[in-house]
């Protein structure tokens, strides 16, 4: 099966990844703005008051740099006998790290919790160039996203 590099480890979000590079990370997906760490913890905290809901995990290299980041969302609904839905999201692999497969362990690891949530699938909208890149984490393309952009 699958496992991560000599050195890499996968571990929830935690405060100290402000200075561990976490927001360097995200920015591989797109602009992030200039977050102090006030604003960070601010965000931690909160996502760490719904630990059922906001899934957040990060992999580290041998040096504790922040190098792959990605959440899951876990949407409880009404539908389907009061189901649940996992939305994978801001999923970011810092470039010089591409290509060790990090993403595809992380991805496979936030599938993991969504099927340990009870969700009956997890979703995430992305670019059509990022499509391969998903079938290879065992997703396949379904429906149309939209959206209005304020
Ligand atoms: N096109 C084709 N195949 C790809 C691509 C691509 N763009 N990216 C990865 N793959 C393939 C790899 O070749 C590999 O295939 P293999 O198993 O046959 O060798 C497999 O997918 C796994 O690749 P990883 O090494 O795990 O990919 P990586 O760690 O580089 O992460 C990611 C991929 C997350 C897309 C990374 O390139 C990245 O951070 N890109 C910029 C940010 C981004 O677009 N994030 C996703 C946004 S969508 C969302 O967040 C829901």
């Amino acid at each position: 099966d699958h496992h991560l590099p000599q050195g890499y480890n996968l571990r929830p979000l935690e405060k100290e990844d402000y200075v561990k590079g976490y927001l360097h990370t995200l920015q591989t997906l797109t602009s992030v703005g200039d977050i102090s760490q006030f604003q960070f913890n601010e965000v931690v905290d909160y996502w760490k008051s719904q630990p059922k809901t906001y899934k957040n995990l990060v992999i580290t290299n041998s040096e504790s740099e922040v190098v792959a980041v990605g959440s899951l969302i876990v949407e409880t609904k009404m539908i389907h006998g009061c189901s649940k839905v996992g939305h994978i999201e801001d999923i970011a692999v810092r470039p010089d790290q591409q290509g060790k497969k990090l993403g595809l362990y992380l991805v496979r690891e936030l599938v993991k919790l969504a099927k340990e949530e009870d969700c009956y699938k997890v979703i995430l909208d992305c670019d059509p160039r990022n499509e391969v890149f998903y079938e290879k984490c065992g997703m396949h393309r379904a429906g149309l996203e939209m959206e209005i952009r304020f």
